[in-house]
């Protein structure tokens, strides 16, 4: 027993001396490179200076050589495959009321979602660490001016909403937001300039996620510099991996949180904190639940809930055949697979941490492949811009999660009040559709409440004075004086 505790303390202590510097252990990671056929990446060591032999030694600490292996047999074994959709079916999922859904469960739900919250037992999770490129946005998507009137940012509105669920349900609602060495530094900056919005700096947990190496179609890492290994995010499926070894998972446990409510960077419509969500997946004793929405047409760009094998999955839109994107429910003349995936969910901790944990067997989240143009260098130590796909890269998605799941629900929710995304730089979900959607969420509000709204457009609404129709019409008629409506009217 002391034997194996010695040996412990030993391998910790190493691997502190090592993070000191790298450069006493430099020979042992050389020699598994090598051994993996890797060698390559440490062919111009001795050329390089001080620091940058550290850097490449800390890259290379990181890599884990036996997995990067398997994923490139995979890799190469897949190319040569074709998805198999043969016994796919659409998923189940329960009906908003708005759309012939039974309201009594709802009701239910959503009590029981709020005794969860007064307990204290739900944590908020922002997935933050992508890239943003297709928005053409230079800086984390999070600090993106999203909202009509004051211009707010997407991390200013979550901050809002999950200050005012704390304030409501009468406790400090913790916020991990997930990023990626590219833009950690930036995020956190932003919240410290910003003074986390009103919210406790305590109660923000940033941690990066993991990276993974791209490799060329031989299953060679691609090196970006003579001392950089060229690395990718792993990811959003890398927010498990990265919530266990960032130790959030023991940090919310002792705070008593046993459910995070998981969401995407880029829809200032999410709500954040949805009791009667919440309320399903713990009603069902639910591993994971979903939002989903029906798809706007057969070819929107979002993922589909269905089932496969008895099991839930999710199919993006890149991988789903256009005639089953296409094909109709003859029974109600509507797409057949109509769910569509706009990745909210909620997940047990526990689940949470086996699947990141990766300890289990067949409760691993696989790697997706994406052929890629991965700037690098060629055997000469050239710099290489390629003009074709040259590298893949290996990413994690949440939803596969799904399948891992022993239980997981999928509700409705009404596309108008949840999503509205901002991914391009133009058009479809892009910031100008998503600033409609959010002055129309606002504008039905107040002509639900009575008021003649004719004529207006843009109009905003602080989370912080109500974040539901109901919530801003209680608001409203406790209002003394009720201001007279104009364009670009803000309730704060
Ligand atoms: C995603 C989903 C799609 C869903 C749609 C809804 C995938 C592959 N597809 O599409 O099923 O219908 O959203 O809007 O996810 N992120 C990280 N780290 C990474 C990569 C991404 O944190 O390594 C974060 C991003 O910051 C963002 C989110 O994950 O918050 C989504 O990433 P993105 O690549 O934009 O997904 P989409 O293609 O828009």
């Amino acid at each position: 027993m002391l034997g194996g505790f010695a040996r412990l303390f030993h391998l910790q202590v190493r691997r502190l001396l090592f993070y000191l510097d790298p450069l006493m252990e430099a020979d042992a990671p050389m020699e598994r490179f090598r051994n993996a056929g890797q060698g390559h990446v440490f062919q111009y060591f001795c050329d390089l200076q001080e620091e940058e032999k550290k850097t490449l030694l800390l890259q290379a600490e990181e890599i884990d050589l036996e997995e990067v292996s398997r994923l490139s047999i995979a890799f190469r074994a897949r190319d040569s495959m074709d998805l198999d959709f043969s016994g796919l079916k659409p998923a189940p999922y329960i009906p908003h009321p708005a759309s012939g859904g039974d309201e009594e469960p709802w009701v239910e739900a959503r009590a029981l979602g709020e005794e969860a919250l007064r307990a204290g037992r739900v944590a908020a999770f922002t997935v933050a660490g992508g890239q943003g490129t297709r928005l053409g946005f230079d800086g984390p998507k999070g600090t993106f001016p999203a909202t009509p009137v004051m211009g707010k940012s997407l991390f200013q509105v979550f901050a809002e909403k999950i200050f005012a669920s704390g304030a409501r349900f009468g406790g400090q609602i913790q916020w991990l937001i997930m990023t990626s060495v590219q833009n950690d530094k930036e995020t956190r900056q932003f919240f410290e300039t910003s003074n986390y919005f009103g919210l406790e700096k305590e109660q923000v947990h940033f941690f990066t996620q993991g990276l993974m190496p791209a490799v060329d179609g031989n299953g060679k890492i691609l090196m970006s510099g003579r001392g950089r290994i060229a690395m990718n995010p792993d990811g959003h499926g890398g927010s498990l991996r990265a919530l266990v070894r960032s130790g959030n998972v023991e940090r919310l446990r002792s705070l008593g949180v046993d459910t995070i409510s998981y969401f995407q960077v880029d829809n200032p419509l999410v709500q954040c904190i949805d009791p009667g969500f919440i309320g399903f997946h713990l009603g069902e004793g639910a591993d994971i639940s979903s939002k989903m929405v029906p798809k706007a047409h057969a070819h929107e760009k979002v993922g589909h809930f269905c089932v496969k094998n008895g099991r839930q999955v999710v199919v993006e839109y890149s991988d789903l055949p256009g005639e089953l994107q296409e094909k109709i429910n003859p029974r109600s003349g509507e797409l057949l697979y109509i769910a569509g995936s706009i990745a909210i969910h909620i997940l047990s901790l526990d689940f949470a941490a086996r699947v990141g944990g990766g300890a289990e067997e067949g409760l691993a989240l696989p790697f997706h492949f994406a052929h890629k143009k991965v700037p690098c260098i060629d055997e000469a130590g050239n710099p290489v811009q390629p003009m074709e796909p040259n590298g893949v890269k290996f990413e994690m998605f949440i939803f596969d999660s799904l399948p891992l799941a022993g239980k997981s629900v999928i509700i409705e929710t009404r596309r108008e009040d949840e999503f509205s995304p901002i991914k391009n730089a133009q058009g479809e979900d892009s910031a100008e559709t998503s600033k409609r959607d959010q002055s129309s969420q606002f504008l039905r509000w107040l002509a639900s409440v009575g008021e003649n709204v004719s004529g207006l457009e843009t109009v905003e609404v602080s989370p912080v004075f109500a974040q539901t129709g109901e919530e801003f019409a209680a608001r409203w008629r406790g209002m003394d004086t009720k201001p007279s409506l104009q364009e670009g009217i803000y309730f704060g």
